[in-house]
């Protein structure tokens, strides 16, 4: 069978004819009925032409063949497809529709009570728009047009708009409530995080471009930022917070459930913005408080030749001037602390390996990799020297 795609209605009335689409079961009745020519007073009455003139149907364009069930089972399954690419950004360890912190929980109660809010509005007002245009000929009674306007447009919104704020109020007061002792700061650099752990009774421990916590505790997070403003966010655990220059910003996340998660910058603060990750690691508590207590140590010292080889050039090359390895001579505050740089899961904010050639490659091109960043790029370094380097951090625990 040949679809009919489309068919006009000309009005012989009308010169410029008016034309008027039809379903395509009418078109099939008509053409199964072998009426070329029919009356529609209903068009022509629209059309402002003479009731009981006469219509032409026309056939339009080539078809496809394909049985009504066949039509159906291919937009089915182009929804199903375009369904399942929507539900594939739902999971991961970016998601804030996946949670993994009581924030987040609460977070994505709202998108979903929102979402499906707005679900219903959507098929309300599309459905009273479908009525108005195609279903009502005549015009509305003034008394119901008013009633609609003051009801649809003031009294409806206004419900709405009441109940989202008492919802989004109701939310607040758990999700600023303290944290219980452990407090970790979080500055934002150009482009990377200075992370230093304030444990009750302890620390500081200084730490970059990775996040741990223990799981089912809640920790306060102290936001700050010394020149543009970034925003901290690990949408599998809580909300996103602002990191303003000249104060001070708190966000408590509490975590429901171990994990490795992503975090990313989420305000646009300089070439590169989107270079700027990290990793948010949920661990038990045992397991947190071991970890720290290592973080807290100096560096493991010269292992072997090579790594001695390496600090020598770490040294001698001025690296020293921008970062810290506790335990050595160097103790610059510019750049991130190395301490236990070859512990963390990625290098360069969440945006390498961390592997020796990942290292070897941060080293001499590093403007490739994060443009503009503070640190210059060391590809005059001998191959020999930049490998000894590399795996010298590599190693540092
Ligand atoms: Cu930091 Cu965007």
């Amino acid at each position: 069978m040949r679809r009919i795609r489309s068919i006009s209605i000309e009005l012989r009335n009308s010169t410029r004819g008016p034309t008027v689409q039809q379903t395509e079961a009418e078109l099939r009745s008509i053409v199964a009925k072998r009426q070329p020519w029919l009356k529609c007073p209903r068009e022509q009455a629209r059309a402002g032409a003479r009731p009981g003139g006469r219509c032409r149907f026309q056939r339009e364009g080539p078809g496809i063949d394909r049985s009504a069930g066949q039509r159906s089972w291919h937009v089915v399954r182009a929804w199903a497809g375009a369904l399942l690419l929507w539900l594939g950004g739902c999971a991961g360890p970016q998601s804030a529709l996946d949670p993994a912190g009581s924030g987040a929980e609460r977070l994505a109660d709202l998108f979903w009570a929102m979402l499906i809010g707005a679900a219903v509005i959507w098929f309300l007002v599309i459905g009273l728009a479908v009525y108005a245009v195609r279903l009502k000929d005549d015009p509305h009674h003034p008394v119901m047009g008013n009633a609609l306007i003051v009801g649809g447009g003031v009294i409806f919104p206004t419900i709405v708009l009441a109940g989202l704020l008492t919802y989004g109020l109701i939310l607040m007061p758990a999700l600023r409530a303290p944290g219980d002792g452990l407090t970790i700061e979080v500055v934002g650099k150009q482009w990377w995080w200075e992370v230093i752990y304030r444990p009750p009774g302890g620390g500081p421990v200084v730490s970059a471009n990775e996040v741990r916590l223990p799981v089912g505790r809640r920790v306060e997070l102290v936001l700050s930022s010394p020149d543009v403003i970034h925003a901290f966010w690990i949408p599998a655990l809580g909300g996103k917070l602002d990191m303003i220059p000249g104060r001070e910003t708190r966000l408590v996340l509490e975590p429901t459930r171990t994990g490795t998660f992503r975090g990313q910058c989420a305000e646009y603060c300089g070439t590169s913005h989107a270079l700027m990750a990290f990793a948010a690691v949920v661990m038990e508590e045992g397991d947190f408080e071991a970890w720290l207590a290592e973080q807290g140590r100096p560096a493991a010292q010269g292992r072997n030749a090579e790594a001695e080889r390496g600090l020598e050039v770490f040294l001698a090359d001025g690296c020293g001037a921008c970062h810290t390895i506790r335990g050595t001579p160097a103790q610059g505050r510019i750049g991130p602390d190395l301490t236990h740089v070859g512990s963390r899961l990625t290098l360069g904010a969440g945006i390498l390996a961390n592997d020796v050639e990942a290292f070897a490659r941060w080293i001499a091109h590093t403007q490739e990799v994060k443009p503009e960043a503070q640190m210059p790029s060391f590809g005059m370094l001998a191959e020999r020297d930049l490998l000894a380097l590399a795996r010298y951090l590599e190693s540092l625990k």
